[in-house]
């Protein structure tokens, strides 16, 4: 039987960090055997919020690419795409901006909280609005069963089905498949201050985190504020430390638990430990980048191989819906 198809994308704003591993990057990794997937460099998205640096994207991409390889992303397995080089995205973007009433993306939640939270990116404007429109393309243009994304992309997916029958509905045609998320098992990971993990808040580790700097930045985080003395008992269900060994140590979460809440080891122990398990494991990922990063060449060649892939999908999806709305000549 054929697979069914996976669409996700990560845009190229600035450094990789954990919270991408954690919320997007290790659910691809797991999903590449089961479906067929397209996995995209959202760059167009990218420029809707990073207009006034776009000369950045195109460095971020490599860089982004490189850790998605080195992470466990197989472009042996999976087809790895830069969207702005997949001419159909733009094509099928407008053809759905044209059905998309305006009420739908004035009441998007993630609208209307970007405005707020990016106000010196001057985010007022016509392509922003779209931003869902876009994304909503992407997904239906591989006719997507699956989207593994973040929480804060449930709008998004929501958004996507309506459109997708929205055409259905005007157009009298089934192209499109209406898609499912995919959420990661750990929907929260946090940053070592304890808030969201993002490059504005500057609580992130990335990807490729020095080794010696991963330790200071586990070492400066904040464990359960009522354990003051070693033999205070704590509650490592609270403890943003424990979380990190939830996702990065789960086979000895047990131990860890009873060393914590029976105050049989301190805190900055335990945070040495984690900073030990996180340079082990990080390390060798790092290692591969950089080996890989000595050629660009290869890490381009990739996406052109992947490129091709996507366009060679994405233009038989477009010739279904041309003809559907336009009709032939
Ligand atoms: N909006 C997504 C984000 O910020 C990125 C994205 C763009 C995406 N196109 C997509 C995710 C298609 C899933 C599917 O994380």
């Amino acid at each position: 039987m054929e697979k069914k198809r996976v669409l996700s994308g990560i845009r190229p704003t600035g450094k990789l960090h954990l919270g991408h591993w954690v919320g997007v990057l290790s659910n691809w990794v797991n999903l590449q055997d089961k479906y067929q997937c397209f996995f995209m460099v959202a760059d167009w998205h990218a420029l809707m919020s990073e207009y006034k640096s776009s000369r950045e994207i195109k460095e971020t991409i490599i860089d982004n690419v490189a850790d998605w390889l080195a992470w466990g992303i197989d472009y042996k397995k999976s087809t790895i795409f830069v969207q702005s080089e997949v001419k159909e995205h733009l094509e099928l973007f407008m053809m759905l901006s044209v059905i998309t009433p305006l009420g739908w993306l004035f009441r998007c939640p993630t609208f209307k909280e970007q405005l707020v939270q990016l106000k010196d990116k001057e985010i007022n404007t016509y392509a922003f609005l779209g931003y869902p429109v876009l994304q909503a393309a992407d997904i239906l243009l591989y006719k997507a069963h699956y989207v593994p994304v973040g929480e804060d992309q449930l709008p998004h997916l929501e958004l996507t089905r309506e459109i997708a029958r929205r055409f259905h509905f005007i157009y009298n045609c089934e192209i499109f498949v209406e898609p499912q998320d995919i959420l990661t098992p750990t929907p929260k990971f946090l940053g070592v201050d304890g808030r969201k993990m993002s490059k504005s808040y500057n609580n992130y580790i990335s990807l490729d985190e020095e080794l010696t700097s991963i330790e200071t930045k586990v070492l400066s985080m904040f464990t359960d504020p009522s354990r003051i003395k070693n033999t205070d008992r704590g509650h490592p269900d609270i403890c943003n430390v424990f979380s990190y060994y939830k996702v990065f140590a789960p086979k000895i979460i047990e131990e860890v638990r009873d060393w914590c809440s029976n105050a049989k080891r301190g805190c900055k122990d335990c945070k040495k430990m984690m900073a030990g398990i996180l340079t082990e494991f990080m390390g060798e990922r790092s290692r591969k980048k950089r080996e890989l990063l000595k050629d660009k060449d290869i890490v381009i060649s990739i996406l052109e191989e992947g490129n091709r892939k996507a366009g060679n999908f994405a233009s038989l999806t477009m010739k279904e819906v041309k003809e559907v709305v336009m009709g032939k000549l």
